[in-house]
């Protein structure tokens, strides 16, 4: 069955009403640094630690996630919006000119002040369509020492903050 020639768009429209945080997903590749910026990332078990990150298979960095076996996650906290500007603008090494670029324990390129780091080892990549549903086993784990620290959004096709509640 075909879907309806309005799908594509009421879907994209559909999506981009879900908040997400904005992450850099980073690798190595000969040597040097590659990523890009990434929301579709979620939490898989705690036995092991493990999330689920889904990576176009064009993008310039899905090959050499595989090829590296190694990623790091790194959640944007909400004065960073110039990494994602950064990586928008830029390709390979050159996107990396934006930000404090250091690494952990799996050498993948880790952002200094992001509001958390998941430095992950591949474990499994599965098939989805026109993205890789990759598996990473945790690490390493770095939070930012300030617990109210807000990261970046994306919502509804801009940045946003999370913010508490007031009761
Ligand atoms: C806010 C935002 C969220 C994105 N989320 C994803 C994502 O979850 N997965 C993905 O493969 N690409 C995502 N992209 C697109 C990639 O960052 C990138 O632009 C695309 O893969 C092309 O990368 P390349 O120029 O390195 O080939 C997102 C882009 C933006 C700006």
């Amino acid at each position: 069955m075909q879907p309806a020639a309005d799908t594509d768009r009421t879907f994209q429209d559909a999506m981009s009403l879900f908040a997400a945080g904005v992450t850099a997903i980073t690798t190595m590749r000969d040597g040097r640094p590659i990523g890009l910026i990434a929301t579709s990332v979620c939490s898989l078990s705690s036995d092991p630690p493990s999330i689920v990150v889904c990576v176009n298979k064009s993008a310039s960095a899905h090959d050499a996630i595989v090829a590296h076996g190694k990623f790091a996650v790194n959640l944007l906290s909400v004065d960073q919006s110039d990494v994602v500007d950064r990586f928008r603008e830029a390709k390979g090494q050159a996107r990396f000119e934006a930000g404090q670029w250091t690494t952990l324990e799996t050498g993948a390129p880790v952002l200094a002040d992001a509001a958390v780091v998941l430095d992950c080892t591949l474990e499994k990549c599965h098939d989805g369509f026109t993205h890789s549903i990759f598996v990473g086993v945790i690490e390493r784990i770095s939070c930012s020492r300030s617990v109210d620290t807000s990261c970046l959004l994306w919502h509804a096709r801009g940045y946003a903050r999370s913010m508490p509640l007031c009761a």
